[in-house]
């Protein structure tokens, strides 16, 4: 776990914004599409927590099922030493690598988790939440889930049917198992959507889940007795709980339910659970049907994100489109990374990925926009004022222009990442301001007005300089969450700690517009590149 801010910035029993991501499966190593979420997440909580707001971020893996266990089979080992080595080789080392500040990550195979688990179905089981039945239907392995027949593809041969997502065989299952009465939550469900018009989002994906409940809702599958890689039914140790039903608790196991009252009561209902658009229906139909039946709260917010696309696929593992995050933070740096997609995609969309598109951004976004702008303020500070930041004497029209385009992209992007999760948006208000600084400094040229050295003049560089320096010193606030090392690489150049200012981590997003914060004084030196040219393209 990355270290983070101090989050204790409000009483012990006010609640949390609290936002989690899908836990992953450890079959295989991360890759793009598993880092697109999980950074999102991360910047909406950093986001968050620079509002000044209690946050928690939660991820973690999904180490349960068919799937995890085939794969430790192939590869010879224990179901739970295969979860040990990807966790802790893979998937932790490149969370704290992306600069995750995730607060917990939880595991399905810690008794934390399982324990609860037990407890949480035995409660659905005494309730007559569950039953026993029989249910037989193709099986997905890749997505551990029943389809129905109208959702596969034709496969090879007349009787081989594939799964529309992974493109492989389902398998055909047939077991005498016991059953959650989902079907009995399609008019709850539907109200609650009705009450709750943002639960769900993006529209298209509101949308998609009226439809798929409005048809009538089956009883869910909770078990499987065939094999034994999962958490054991208590009252019938034959059988381990269906994976999905498993997972799906991860929010609030780890949120202290049943272990912590007082830590629970703080942070459930989550604010926002985030999905990929593929998970859906687990998180905004099985999961509250769950939460309903066992009389708790749902949560506030399911958003689900589109894919990452290789040539017009999903980018997965399974496809062989996996690509791993390092082969882009290898060449872009880790900010770049962070930065990059968040731009790029529009937050609920499906986007492709193309190394010709990020080394475009990189360039004239990050180098020569923002880093640029950076290095030639700070250049200017140390050779005109021997890097001490003179006072704004004659802060005049041009420079309130300056001041109101701040406030105007402090509030778009607060209210686009913080609450609308409109990550490509908030991103651009920023770099609309980005530019309108670039603008101000290629109109005043206070390379020129550096020749003049009456006091006028230097009245006139002085204040250009310090408001290209204030303006920056917003703008480290604002790329904090998104691009955290830059930031602080940032703030450090600008001498706004050492000037008084604070750290950067302490800065508010309701002061950020607040002109003039920076004290003239402040030691403002050169620092390093913040976005280096990059190298030659590697060969593939
Ligand atoms: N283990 C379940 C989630 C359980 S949550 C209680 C799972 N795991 S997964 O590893 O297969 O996928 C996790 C997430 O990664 C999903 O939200 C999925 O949408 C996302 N992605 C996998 N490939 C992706 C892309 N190519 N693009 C974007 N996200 C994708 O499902």
């Amino acid at each position: 776990m990355a270290a983070t801010a101090d989050h204790s910035t409000t009483g012990a029993s006010a609640p949390a914004y609290y936002v989690s991501t899908p836990i992953y499966y450890v079959n295989d190593r991360p890759h793009l599409g598993h880092a697109y979420t999980t950074v999102a997440g991360d910047v909406l909580t950093r986001w968050h927590r620079q509002r000044g707001e209690k946050v928690w971020y939660l991820t973690g893996t999904d180490e349960h099922g068919q799937k995890i266990m085939r794969t430790a089979e192939a590869n010879g080992v224990s179901p739970q030493e295969w979860c040990d080595k990807l966790v802790e080789e893979a998937w932790k080392p490149l969370w704290e690598h992306l600069e995750i500040a995730n607060d917990d990550f939880i595991r399905t195979t810690e008794e934390r988790h399982t324990a609860r688990v037990q407890e949480f179905v035995q409660d659905l089981f005494d309730k007559g939440e569950i039953y026993k039945g029989g249910y037989s239907g193709p099986y997905c392995v890749g997505c551990e889930e029943f389809k129905l027949p109208s959702e596969l593809l034709d496969g090879a041969t007349e009787d081989e049917k594939l799964c529309s997502v992974h493109k492989r065989p389902v398998e055909w299952l047939e077991e005498e198992n016991y059953f959650f009465r989902l079907s009995a939550y399609g008019p709850r469900l539907l109200e609650f959507y009705a009450a709750n018009p943002d639960f769900i989002q993006p529209a298209s994906a509101r949308n998609e889940v009226l439809r798929f409940v409005e048809q009538d809702l089956k009883d869910l599958s909770i078990s499987r007795s065939t094999f034994d890689w999962g958490v054991p039914l208590p009252w019938d140790e034959k059988h381990v709980l269906y994976v999905w039903v498993d997972a799906l608790q991860n929010y609030i196991t780890a949120a202290g339910y049943g272990s912590d009252p007082e830590r629970f009561a703080e942070l459930w209902p989550a604010s926002v659970h985030l999905v990929g658009k593929d998970i859906l229906r687990f998180h905004a139909v099985i999961w509250p049907a769950m939460l309903m039946a066992a009389g708790l709260p749902l949560p506030k917010r399911v958003v689900a994100n589109g894919w990452l696309m290789v040539g017009g696929e999903k980018m997965s593992k399974s496809n062989l489109t996996g690509i791993a995050p390092t082969d882009l933070t290898s060449h872009f740096g880790v900010d770049a990374y962070r930065y990059y997609f968040l731009r790029a995609i529009p937050f609920g969309t499906d986007g492709s990925f193309s190394w010709e598109d990020f080394t475009a951004r990189y360039t004239s976004e990050l180098a020569n926009d923002f880093g640029n702008l950076a290095s030639r303020v700070a250049a200017m500070v140390g050779k005109y004022f021997d890097g001490a930041l003179p006072a704004a004497t004659a802060h005049g029209e041009a420079e309130q222009a300056i001041a109101d385009g701040l406030a105007r992209a402090v509030d778009t992007a607060d209210r686009k990442i913080g609450e609308e999760l409109d990550f490509a948006g908030g991103l651009a208000a920023i770099f609309e301001f980005v530019k309108q600084v670039n603008g101000y400094l290629t109109e005043q040229e206070p390379w020129k007005v550096a020749k003049d050295d009456s006091e006028e003049g230097r009245a006139r560089l002085a204040t250009i300089l310090y408001t290209a320096a204030e303006a920056l010193r917003a703008t480290a606030v604002l790329l904090n969450p998104v691009m955290p090392s830059t930031a602080e690489k940032l703030w450090t150049s600008l001498g706004a700690e050492a000037a008084g200012l604070g750290a950067l981590s302490a800065q508010t997003v309701a002061t950020a517009a607040d002109w003039g914060r920076l004290p003239a004084g402040a030691t403002v030196t050169k620092g390093e590149i913040l976005f280096p040219r990059l190298e030659e393209k590697p060969a593939a």
